[in-house]
């Protein structure tokens, strides 16, 4: 082979994959957003952590309907536990999740039904999920919060429709 061909292989090589490993991540990223609903926890608005009582929705926490078969959770969390901490909707329900927190950083994670979010004092937390199976579902806080961090949970129970 001449010099120059190898030269041009040898530059084909790398440039391939460097145009490669960029394409297939982004196709994993529109494949995750998209195709497995993952997305990105953001921050849906600020509160003065000292007002969460007296300030809405946290002024009345718990199951609030919000349309047939949707439903708003309001959530506040504080060492060590979650206000509520028992929610019951039923099967099928698409639920969005309104938390905060009253002191210090706290999660919200619900394995079954891929919520995971941090709950940050001053900050409103929002996610939303669907509950297609009935059962219990665990409800942990996942940010390490203090000495009795591992006690605080909480479950969501997953009602059959009446
Ligand atoms: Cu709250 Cu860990």
């Amino acid at each position: 082979m001449k010099r120059g061909t190898v030269l041009y292989l040898y530059e084909l090589a790398w440039i391939l994959p460097s145009i490669a490993i960029p394409v297939g991540m982004l196709a994993a990223l529109l494949v995750t957003a998209f195709g497995a609903g993952i997305h990105v926890p953001s921050t849906a608005g600020r509160i003065d952590p000292a007002k969460i009582s007296e300030t809405a929705p946290f002024d009345q926490l718990g199951v609030v309907k919000t349309g047939p078969l949707h439903y708003e959770v309001r959530l506040v969390s504080q060492i060590w536990s979650f206000s509520p901490n028992e929610i019951r909707v039923p099967v099928g329900a698409t639920v969005t999740f309104v938390g905060t927190s009253r002191d210090v950083i706290h999660g919200l994670f619900i394995p079954a039904a891929n919520v995971n979010v941090m709950l940050i004092p001053g900050q409103i937390s929002r996610v939303v999920a669907r509950f297609d199976r009935e059962g219990e579902f665990f409800i942990a806080c996942h940010e390490y919060c203090g000495i009795a961090h591992h006690t605080m949970g909480g479950k969501v129970i997953v009602e059959p429709r009446s």
